[in-house]
């Protein structure tokens, strides 16, 4: 029996480039050294969205996209949380073994409370208690499956230690039995650069999106943020945004003639800046007529969820069992 391999994609939007390096193409990575379930964490998403058709149209495009992407669910169990039951039972068992004290320190919590109290709000003002109790139903994704490895980004690595804090409690009680997870984190992505220089991210506005059209991607690689070197001057490719990003998509011999060619001088940005895009295009021009036709065809989805949901309930479900029985409600 394979290791187990876990994560939650929270439905956010099609990814960006800085998704793709970060969270997708590592994630799938490890889909021959382990059991992989990936799964699409809808219920973490309630605690923002407000909206029924939004929910379902994020689900679906982030579906499309880890497919589009080459997500094989045949070989990875692809599901939604929502279609895991005992994910709730086991949030509610798992929140009487979370010290409050954890929540309250959770970054997500903190930062509201803290942007609340800024702006001479009560502290907890216009927060709901999902919000508050998000790491607890994120242990239950976690520990439910006897997950080993978690791969994510940096933000998430807290809740992974809550997971396991909440693990060693339970563990403590009736002896060891469920297995602590370990985060594994790709720290490459923090230093994958957006447009105008800080840390490629949605919230920030300076993302290269994968699957818009391509006039759109290529008017993002476009705005790249430069120093003001004219063509004929040397550059420097170790300070330079474009260049960041090139490597990480270039071939090994790409790359090292690239740097000569920006050590040397005589290459304009918008040069360099069509050459990225021109390779951004050449990898991703069919995931991108993919993600199309797929979120054209959302019951193609929700079967192949579905069937994603069936693989993981058989090991959620006996689990769920041996859960109540460790407790004494069976
Ligand atoms: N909180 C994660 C995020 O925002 C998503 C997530 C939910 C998750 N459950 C998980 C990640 C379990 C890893 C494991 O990205």
């Amino acid at each position: 029996m394979k290791k187990i391999a876990l994560t939650g994609i929270k439905p956010t939007g099609p990814p960006h480039i800085g998704n793709y390096l970060g969270m997708i193409k590592p994630a799938l990575a490890l889909v021959k050294e382990f059991q992989a379930l990936y799964f699409i964490a809808d219920y973490h998403a309630l605690t923002t969205v407000r909206d029924a058709e939004t929910l379902k149209r994020l689900t679906h495009e982030v579906a499309a996209a880890w497919l589009a992407l080459g997500l094989d669910p045949d070989e990875v169990m692809f599901f939604r949380q929502s279609d895991i039951p005992e994910i709730f039972e086991f949030t509610w068992v798992l929140s009487c073994f979370t010290s409050k004290g954890w929540l309250n320190r959770a970054h997500a919590y903190k930062a509201a409370v803290d942007a609340n109290t800024a702006a001479g709000k009560n502290p907890d003002d216009n927060i709901n208690t999902g919000l508050y109790n998000y790491p607890v139903l994120m242990a239950a994704d976690i520990l439910l499956y006897g997950t080993q490895v978690v791969p994510i980004g940096l933000d998430q690595k807290q809740h992974v230690e809550i997971a396991r804090n909440i693990a060693n409690t339970i563990n403590n009680s009736y002896g060891t039995f469920l297995k602590l997870p370990e985060p594994l984190i790709k720290n490459q992505v923090m230093t994958i650069p957006g447009l105008d220089g800080r840390k490629m991210s949605k919230n920030y506005k300076n993302t290269i999106p994968i699957f818009a059209e391509p006039e759109m991607m290529r008017k993002s690689v476009m705005r790249i943020v430069t120093d003001s070197k004219q063509p004929q001057d040397p550059k420097n490719p170790d300070r330079c945004n474009v260049y960041a990003i090139y490597k990480q998509f270039a071939s090994a011999d790409a790359v090292a003639n690239m740097q000569i060619r920006y050590l040397e001088g005589g290459l304009a940005y918008s040069d360099i800046k069509q050459e990225l895009f021109e390779l951004l295009e050449e990898i991703f021009r069919r995931p991108r007529e993919n993600f199309k036709s797929l979120l054209n065809d959302r019951p193609y989805l929700d079967r192949t969820m579905a069937r994603g949901a069936e693989n993981a309930r058989a090991i959620s479900t006996p689990f769920m069992e041996e859960i109540r029985r460790k407790v004494g409600v069976r």
